[in-house]
């Protein structure tokens, strides 16, 4: 069974005083998501991220489509029980402490106040909220405001966990921290489904991702195909070899550039129709040493940027209506 999966999931939105108009902030979307999976689920600000979480939070209703979360459809009370959500913009009553808010949704859960102590005490001390539980959250800064959101969304020990861009306001320690806690769930069985706009968070963490891009789905599957299917050529670093001879190979079109690293190191960009064995070789008969070999591809950031590019500009409409 799968942990999440939607079919066709659409959601309009009018948008428009004058001259009311539909606007598709998501386009029939099909996903499925395997259990214990980590899944990014990427796009660009305004892509439909937040707008899928709420559908599978029942949170709002899709125009068309379904979903299903642990082969129920979302807002059954049996799923709600297993499932664990962080908001985009999570807001809690701050005259609170990160103690008492847990204590309180703990309640929510029904469990009694032996077991919320318990539970709460494990969490803040597992998401690095530690001398500060007693310290009211309007004191909080957002990093430590989101840590707080993530031991809420984790406190009923759930099976499924939807993280609205988990890391957002995170410096890059903060950031680490969060992606240490996600492998850990991981590891415990749990599946993760995480949206974000860093394609970074994605790749220390995913097995497969989605992403998103005006409201419609443009790519998804295991990053390493995704990246595999972008190897566009080597790059040879050299040392040894002068200037001149380095010259002539990219005027033979062996290389398409050829750019100074420090004095008496090169890197050579070969087209992927060009064996690197074969340039090295020559290199060699002039004294050329291999310092490395790496193949290019594109990264993660550029394959969105093309996506975005090529994304139909204005047209949200054009298969809906
Ligand atoms: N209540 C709403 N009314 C009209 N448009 C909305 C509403 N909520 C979201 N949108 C639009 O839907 C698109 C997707 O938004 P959202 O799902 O929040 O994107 P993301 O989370 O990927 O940044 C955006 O263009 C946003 O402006
Ligand atoms: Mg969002």
């Amino acid at each position: 069974m799968d942990a999440i999966s939607t079919e066709g999931l659409t959601k309009h939105y009018t948008v428009g005083f004058w001259r009311p108009r539909p606007y598709a902030a998501l386009d029939d979307l099909s996903l499925r998501v395997g259990t214990g999976e980590v899944f990014g689920f990427l796009g660009p600000n305004g892509a439909g991220k937040t707008t899928t979480l709420k559908l599978l939070m029942r949170l709002i209703f899709p125009t068309s489509g379904r979903a299903e979360i642990l082969g129920r459809p979302p807002g059954d009370p049996d799923v709600a029980r297993r499932i664990g959500y962080l908001p985009e913009q999570p807001y809690f009553y701050d005259y609170l402490t990160a103690e008492e808010l847990l204590d309180y949704f703990g309640s929510l859960f029904g469990y009694g106040a032996a077991e919320r102590r318990r539970r709460t005490s494990a969490l803040l001390d597992e998401v690095g909220i530690g001398g500060e539980r007693r310290l009211q959250l309007r004191k909080f800064s957002k990093g430590m405001l989101q840590r707080v959101g993530i031991a809420q969304a984790l406190l009923n020990d759930p099976e499924v966990v939807f993280l609205d861009e988990p890391m957002s306001g995170l410096d890059p320690l903060g950031r680490r921290e969060i992606r240490q806690l996600i492998l850990q769930l991981r590891d415990r069985g749990c599946t993760v489904f995480f949206s974000s706009h860093v394609l970074a968070d994605a790749e220390a963490l995913c097995s497969r991702v989605a992403i998103l891009a005006g409201g419609r789905l443009v790519a998804s599957g295991a990053l390493s195909d995704i990246h595999a299917f972008h190897v566009h050529g080597w790059e040879l670093v050299v040392s040894g070899v002068g200037e001149p001879v380095l010259e002539q190979v990219r005027a033979r079109g062996q290389a398409l550039r050829v750019t100074r690293l420090a004095d008496d190191r090169f890197a050579l960009e070969l087209p992927l129709t060009v064996a690197p064995e074969r340039v090295l070789a020559e290199l060699a008969t002039h004294g050329g040493r291999l310092v490395s070999i790496n193949p290019l591809r594109d990264t993660l950031e550029d394959f969105f940027v093309r996506q975005i590019a090529a994304a139909p500009k204005g047209g949200r409409m054009d298969r809906a209506s």
